[in-house]
């Protein structure tokens, strides 16, 4: 009796073993939403458009050097989920966020800006984020891999399983959120360096549109790139440039008159137009879509990512543009002036700073 009932125990135990999900010495924990819908979670990170801000640190709503009314703790709860930045090495030695030249804007350190990315992050655990690093100074990664170590963010980091990955090879948000690994830094340049395998090389991984550019009609021919574009992710760089004339000099700055057209949904020279047009030629929509001024258009650039992804519209409600700020007021960075990236050309010419210089008094006065 005692035996029999033993073994009916024993039996009862075992076929516990083999059937309960509760066996597991570390209970799999598996996110259920990812990047705010349940429907994102097995998509693949390469099967998604992300919404990013272009210069996400060059924050001020009267500055001409700016393209970001908010901080990027906002753009982040708004919904950005690209972060473009310039990184510049700066005097005292340390990286410092910059546009065209630190002389010219300045918004602070890397590890400042790093540690409310970290914050953020921290506070919202289900969420996939990328930072697109623009390495103007040709820094080394140990530089850059320094301030990721001192913010936290390495262990957070996710480390591609080969360079480069094609789109289909990349992790699902869900895996990238369960993981814990989901923050994804890409670098234009200087990030080939097995040291510091989380700094990943762009070029090879994404290719790009052309950047500040004037004509509205938004191309999306091919502009810089490595590798087999078929084969990889694409970014749109949809902001507007106008050109204003500085005591003879045309600088170049966001059309921010425009904003309500390029952030829009449909039409010509909006968002969602260059989408479309992006999927005609290449047959699939772009991974990241960077814009200026992301709040203007209430919300419409977030709406275009939703139907690129088959999701509902986000009902967030999310800030609203600084249409009538003071310059006093409403910039964080310190500057003296405007004008447009340079990326890729690495140093800034006489001309630049000289016109720079105009428009910082102009702009101040
Ligand atoms: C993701 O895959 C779906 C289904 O094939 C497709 O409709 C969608 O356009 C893809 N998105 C991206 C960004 O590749
Ligand atoms: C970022 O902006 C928000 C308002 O949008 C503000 O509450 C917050 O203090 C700012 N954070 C920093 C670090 O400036
Ligand atoms: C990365 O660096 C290695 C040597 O350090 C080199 O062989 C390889 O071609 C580089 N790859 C890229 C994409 O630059
Ligand atoms: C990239 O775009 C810029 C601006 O439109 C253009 O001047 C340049 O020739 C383009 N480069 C390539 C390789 O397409
Ligand atoms: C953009 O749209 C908002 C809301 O509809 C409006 O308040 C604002 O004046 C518009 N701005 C421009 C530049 O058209
Ligand atoms: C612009 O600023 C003026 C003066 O501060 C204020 O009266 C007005 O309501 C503001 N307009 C908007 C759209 O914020």
């Amino acid at each position: 009796m005692l035996f029999s009932s033993l073994s009916a125990q024993a039996a009862l135990l075992s076929l516990f073993a083999v059937t309960s999900p509760y066996v597991s010495a570390t209970p799999l924990k598996r996110a259920s939403v990812c990047n705010g819908y349940s429907e994102l979670c097995s998509r693949s990170f390469g099967n998604v458009t992300f919404v990013g801000a272009h210069d996400s640190y060059a924050v001020g709503a009267t500055n001409l050097a700016a393209n970001q009314d908010y901080n990027v703790t906002q753009q982040l709860t708004d919904g950005i989920r690209m972060l473009q930045n310039q990184a510049h090495s700066a005097s005292d030695g340390s990286i410092h966020l910059c546009h065209t030249d630190c002389l010219l804007y300045d918004a602070g350190t890397l590890q400042d800006y790093l540690t409310s990315v970290k914050s953020w992050m921290d506070a919202n655990p289900n969420e996939v984020v990328s930072i697109l690093l623009v390495n103007i100074n040709n820094l080394a990664a140990s530089s850059f891999g320094s301030v990721f170590q001192s913010t936290g963010l390495v262990p957070m980091s996710y480390v591609p399983t080969s360079t480069p990955m094609t789109t289909s090879q990349w992790p699902s948000l869900g895996s990238m959120i369960d993981a814990g690994t989901r923050l994804v830094t890409f670098m234009d340049n200087g990030a080939n360096d097995t040291n510091f395998p989380f700094l990943i090389p762009e070029f090879g991984n994404i290719w790009e549109t052309a950047f500040d550019v004037t004509d509205p009609s938004f191309s999306c021919a091919i502009n810089r790139s490595q590798g087999d574009t078929s084969q990889q992710m694409y970014l749109i760089n949809h902001f507007l440039d106008a050109t204003t004339d500085i005591a003879g000099f045309g600088v170049p700055a966001p059309a921010k008159d425009q904003l309500n057209v390029t952030n829009a949904q449909s039409g010509p020279g909006s968002l969602g137009q260059q989408a479309a047009d992006c999927i005609a030629q290449y047959s699939a929509p772009p991974n990241f879509m960077l814009v200026d001024f992301y709040e203007y258009g209430q919300g419409s650039v977030f709406d275009v990512a939703a139907n690129l992804n088959g999701v509902a519209a986000p009902t967030n409600s999310i800030a609203p543009p600084i249409i009538n700020a003071t310059s006093s007021s409403s910039s964080s960075g310190s500057s003296s002036g405007a004008l447009t990236d340079f990326r890729g050309s690495g140093r800034v010419t006489g001309l630049a700073l000289f016109t720079g210089f105009l428009v910082g008094i102009w702009t101040v006065s």
